[in-house]
């Protein structure tokens, strides 16, 4: 595997011009998970914005207990302690865009190094055309003193090659790289992916959610489709994909379990989503 150009503090420092998001980074060269590095500083009251970055992770935390593929030297593995003053009302409503705010920054960041259209898989998986190149995974903390805070992580395929990938994952997964041809700067991606996440951040707090979820709604491909869900308790439910709501749950129309029963709609919050047609 070709790794890249190692990266460097002063690298990201030299370009960066985010207000908050990576005004201090914590910089790994290996690590076990950066969510759960992120987790642990929250607790320890770190501030809004901490970033903790590593070139390679030993236990890469995926959504639904999965593994993240982590090796060294040529993708992005980046979490961010996110804290918030806003209130009740307005928080929930916070909390539920998160993940698709943050899916829909890194998709702008991503195009933005040249690949072609990044879409979105509800909730919060990043596409090439039917290939998975990054993931997120929010995860929620309290400190005593400093009070909620959340993690968003987010994991990148950069530069690896379609070999990089285990047997396993080379035909659901891509990297920016094996779709360009090009190689991508690290750095420069990471810079972007701050800023852009950062502008979402600051838009949903002066202006709400309206543009956000138009934009998250015109990448969204499972909008439309016929898709598999398969909740946190193991239900599963096939139907068709209608809609997201104001709140972020993805509306779910599903035909009737007998013939000439009444379709029923879900509203789901949380579910592992497969595409079928
Ligand atoms: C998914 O399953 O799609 C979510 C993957 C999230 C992976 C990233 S890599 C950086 C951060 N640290 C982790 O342990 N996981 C997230």
């Amino acid at each position: 595997m070709k790794h890249t150009s190692p990266l460097t503090l002063d690298e990201i420092e030299r370009t960066l011009a985010t207000r908050s998001l990576g005004r201090r980074i914590e910089l790994r060269d290996r690590i076990d998970s950066t969510n759960r590095e992120a987790m642990a500083l929250g607790q320890a009251d770190a501030e809004h914005g901490t970033l903790v970055l590593a070139d390679s992770q030993t236990a890469g935390r995926g959504r639904l207990g999965r593994e993240w593929f982590s090796p060294p030297g040529i993708n992005l593995y980046a979490s961010i302690v996110i804290r918030t003053t806003l209130d009740t009302q307005r928080l929930s409503q916070w909390l539920s865009w998160l993940p698709l705010m943050t899916a829909l920054g890194t998709a702008e960041a991503i195009e933005s190094a040249g690949a072609a259209r990044v879409s979105l898989k509800w909730p919060n998986d990043l596409l090439i055309g039917d290939r998975k190149v990054g993931g997120i995974l929010c995860e929620s903390g309290a400190s005593i003193r400093t009070g909620p805070f959340q993690v968003i992580g987010i994991g990148i395929n950069v530069n690896g090659e379609r070999a990089s990938f285990p047997r396993g994952l080379r035909d659901v997964a891509t990297s920016i790289r094996q779709e360009t041809g090009q190689e991508v700067d690290r750095h420069r991606l990471l810079v972007r992916l701050l800023e852009e996440l950062e502008l979402c951040l600051e838009e949903f707090l002066t202006r709400g959610i309206d543009r956000l979820a138009v934009e998250y709604r015109r990448r969204c491909t499972t909008l439309g489709k016929t898709v598999k869900a398969v909740l946190a308790d193991g239900n599963e439910y096939v139907g068709t994909a209608e809609g997201i709501g104001d709140d972020g749950s993805l509306t779910m129309v599903h035909e009737p379990p007998r013939p000439g029963g009444r379709s029923e709609v879900r509203q789901l919050r949380a579910a592992d989503i497969t595409h079928l047609r």
